[in-house]
């Protein structure tokens, strides 16, 4: 489904003008798939009716790839990703179907005790507040040793070991030093990366960061996401990086799939996206990261609302936003995601996607 390494380098991913494409790292990706998700669905009971948060998503990830996740906020990015590590709370949320094979077996179907296991170990999430994510209360050296005691089975001096390693692998100056702080004595950066090292502690196969930065500024986010990637080079991860923001996604990931409300409407190669993009939503997500060479006055916005989940169209969920002009009949119709072009899968739908007619004998994926 990949492409394989999309380019090794330092070279830009893309020509668009003036979106600034300095990569974080350079690719790593391997041909084999450590991850597929096959039409995952996600549903919340809400007092309104059922919302379908996840509606059907299917990617597949590969070793060493970073697969970016972007998408309004409420398209379902963080459902997806939770419903991939089965932490979403029910009631009120409840996987309703799907296959989530991870090392070739399908976790949604193992008990939650192996799944304990699975969590952390083979596939780990790294959250977007570090503050909600460590516990005032505990020292950095219990926390990230809590993580490796579980995984790797170790206690006392060789623990502490670890953990000092850990805190290392993530650029903490003065790991032993540190090891003993509490959090709220640690700077923002210096949170967001033991929340890292308790991602990478045990080596996961798949890391899920969701909005890893939200809560640094640009320069200290900046070298966060280059750690991530140097990660990703020592240790073959594949990581799955949510956003909402299609500049960081230009500098991070090798390819791109991007949300509305609950469904991937367009993914493909990251230089293919920018390049080409195909559905109307995702013009309007790449027109509105500022360009650096550009004076930009405000930024353009993307018109009308995102839709209330409770409350879809019955067909094309866009429809009401694209600029483009269509029959009511056709927006009636629900579009599957197809390969228009090899590896460039988009949602068809006659009112979101310019060239439909070109694609229209396309068979559907996932
Ligand atoms: N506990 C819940 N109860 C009811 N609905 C929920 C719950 N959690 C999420 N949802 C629904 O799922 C939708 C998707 O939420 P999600 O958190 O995945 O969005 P997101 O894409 O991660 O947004 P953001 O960019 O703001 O993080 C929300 O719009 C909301 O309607
Ligand atoms: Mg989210």
């Amino acid at each position: 489904m990949v492409k394989k390494a999309a380019s090794k380098t330092t070279k830009k991913p893309t020509a668009k003008k003036g979106l600034d494409t300095d990569r974080f790292g350079p690719s790593t990706i391997r041909d084999e798939v450590v991850l597929e998700v096959k039409n995952l669905q996600t549903n919340f009971t809400t007092k309104w009716g059922t919302v379908k948060a996840c509606d059907g998503i299917s990617y597949s990830v590969k070793r060493g790839e970073t697969l970016g996740i972007v998408g309004e906020s409420g398209s379902g990015k963080s459902v997806t990703a939770l419903s991939i590590m089965r932490l979403i709370q029910s009631p009120p949320g409840e996987i309703a179907g799907g296959e989530v094979i991870l090392n070739g077996r399908d976790i949604l179907q193992i008990s939650e005790s192996q799944m304990t296991s699975v969590r952390g170990g083979e596939i780990s999430m790294i959250l977007q507040d570090p503050m909600q994510a460590l516990n005032p209360v505990f020292d950095i050296n219990d926390q990230v040793g809590e993580a490796i005691g579980i995984h790797q089975k170790v206690r006392g001096k060789t623990r502490w070991e670890k953990v000092v390693d850990a805190l290392r692998k993530v650029r903490i100056p003065a790991a032993e030093t540190r090891a003993k702080d509490y959090p709220h004595q640690l700077s923002g950066g210096m949170r967001q990366r033991v929340v890292g090292a308790i991602g990478i502690s045990s080596n996961p196969d798949v890391i899920i960061a969701d909005e890893p930065t939200t809560s640094l500024d640009v320069t200290i986010q900046a070298a966060y996401l280059r750690l991530l990637k140097q990660i990703q080079s020592e240790t073959g991860a594949a990581i799955i990086f949510i956003t909402h923001d299609f500049g960081i996604v230009a500098k991070m990931c090798d390819r791109v799939a991007v949300m509305y409300a609950g469904r991937i409407v367009e993914m493909a190669d990251v230089r293919e996206i920018f390049n080409n993009p195909l559905h109307e939503y995702t013009k309007a997500l790449i027109g509105s990261v500022p360009k650096l060479e550009e004076k930009t006055g405000r930024l353009p916005q993307i018109d009308g609302q995102p839709p209330l989940l409770y409350d879809l169209p019955q067909g094309d969920s866009f429809a009401p936003r694209s600029p483009l002009k269509y029959d009511e009949k056709d927006a009636l119709i629900r579009p599957e995601l197809i390969e228009a072009k090899p590896n460039h899968f988009v949602q068809l739908s006659r009112c979101s996607v310019k060239d439909f007619d070109k694609y229209k004998d396309k068979v559907s994926y996932g």
